[in-house]
């Protein structure tokens, strides 16, 4: 087990290039499958969950190449439609590849998916919109096996915009008989780049980034090259970098547009921000206010952010109040927090967070993906020296997050 040791008090300060989504990255690798033939991509992010899922493909018969800043990936010599329960477990997205083998093949057998333990987080909603299209589906000691002779463009309504059954009601109809439109779909941006990736290849789907996308099925699709988009998730927690540290940050390769919530947040927090194309210009010198926050689906403020803005907030003077609506298991980290000096109250979904003057340096738990860099924040200006440990959850998201925390100044070691 890897461990962050980090001693606060540094004021941050320079320039941060964002990498690639993962969000984006993981179902794009996937789709890779529905196409019997190369696809190279750009701007990958090395993280365990981009590795665990070259795993995955290369564990079915695919086979992945590095090559300097791309990665290529062939699927012609797929032969296997199973995903090891070992790889599954490891990751949710995952579940992902199984929209995709059933588009292609018809055929699919998986377990229920890993990831954070962040909430139940079921897949009913992923099952409902197979079953939908016409595929079978069997449950058996807790293995899923779907099926079917051809699958048919079909009307699909979600009950809740879930991204990853949105993500993979489109990868299972791409290559349909007629045309498929969901309802009540999921509007996050990584959708929208999924749906130019697979256009690229040549599909036919329209709508992503509205809640109503409609996929008219093709025979088949192409060779292409696809440059993923700039992570949002990494863009907000280098913002809120800055803002905790009281910094001045430039963050590159970024698309300000997909996080107006999270701007908007900081500046009613207090912070000074400058948007360009691709540049997003934070200025945190002044004293913070605290904020109250929900997190809802796109366009909503992200449950991605909420620990990292709790995090935030916990030095700010005031009371702020935090609402997760999305996953209900989403505040283990605040525990952790309150060892380092936080003082914070959970009653349900909502956090109440009383601003105290500083956190002190503890030995902490990352205990899931956002949780734990939300810790790595605190670290960061906490009194003397803080060791997260477990940071396994942290490398599953961020590349390189020392190596460009260290290069704003900040004293933050990997072990
Ligand atoms: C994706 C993101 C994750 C983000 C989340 C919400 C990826 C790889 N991960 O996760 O970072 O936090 O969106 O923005 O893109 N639900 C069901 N049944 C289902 C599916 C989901 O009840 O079949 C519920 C979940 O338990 C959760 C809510 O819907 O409460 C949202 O989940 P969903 O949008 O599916 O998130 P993920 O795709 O897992």
């Amino acid at each position: 087990m890897s461990e962050y040791v980090i001693k606060g008090g540094k004021k941050l300060q320079g320039e941060v290039i964002i990498s690639g989504s993962k969000n984006a990255a993981l179902p794009i690798i996937a789709a890779s499958v529905l196409n019997t033939g190369k696809t190279t991509l750009y701007n990958v992010p090395e993280i365990h969950d981009t590795k665990m899922m070259f795993e995955i493909l290369k564990s079915i018969g695919g086979e992945v190449v590095k090559k300097k800043n791309k990665i290529i990936i062939d699927t012609s010599k797929i032969n296997k439609f199973e995903i090891p329960e070992i790889l599954m477990r490891q990751m949710r997205s995952s579940v992902i590849l199984a929209g995709a083998l059933l588009g292609r093949y018809h055929k699919a057998v998986f377990s229920y998916p890993g990831g954070c333990d962040i909430g139940t987080r079921p897949i009913d909603l992923h099952l409902k919109a197979f079953e939908k299209l016409g595929i079978n589906i069997s449950k058996n000691y807790g293995n899923i096996s779907c099926n079917c002779d051809k699958i048919t463009g079909e009307n699909i309504h979600f009950d809740f915009p879930s991204v990853g059954a949105t993500e993979n009601a489109i990868l299972a109809s791409c290559l349909a008989e007629g045309t498929t439109v969901i309802t009540n779909a999921a509007r996050e941006p990584e959708i929208i780049d999924l749906q130019n990736f697979l256009n690229k290849m040549g599909a036919k789907i329209k709508g992503a980034g509205s809640n109503k996308i409609e996929i008219e099925g093709v025979k088949n699709l192409k060779d292409v090259s696809y440059n993923i988009m700039p992570d949002r998730i990494e863009a907000g927690t280098f913002l809120c970098v800055a803002a905790i540290t009281n910094g001045e940050l430039l963050l590159e390769n970024t698309n300000p547009y997909h996080i107006i919530p999270v701007l908007d947040k900081l500046e009613e927090m207090g912070c000074k921000i400058e948007t360009e194309k691709s540049k997003i210009k934070i200025n945190a010198e002044k004293k913070l206010k605290s904020v109250d926050i929900k997190t809802m689906p796109y366009p909503g403020f992200p449950t991605d952010m909420q620990s990292i803005f709790a995090t935030t907030l916990t030095t700010v003077k005031g009371t702020s109040m935090i609402v997760e609506n999305i996953f209900e298991n989403r505040y283990k980290y605040v525990q952790e927090l309150m060892r380092m000096g936080a003082k914070i109250t959970i009653e349900g979904k909502t956090a109440v967070i009383k601003g105290v003057r500083k956190l002190y340096g503890a030995n902490v738990k990352a205990t899931d993906l956002r949780g734990g860099v939300a810790l790595v924040l605190a670290g960061l200006i906490a009194k003397g020296n803080t060791t997260v440990e477990n940071i396994e959850y942290i490398l599953r998201g961020y590349e390189n997050l020392e190596i460009k925390l260290q290069k704003l100044g900040a004293s933050i070691e990997k072990k």
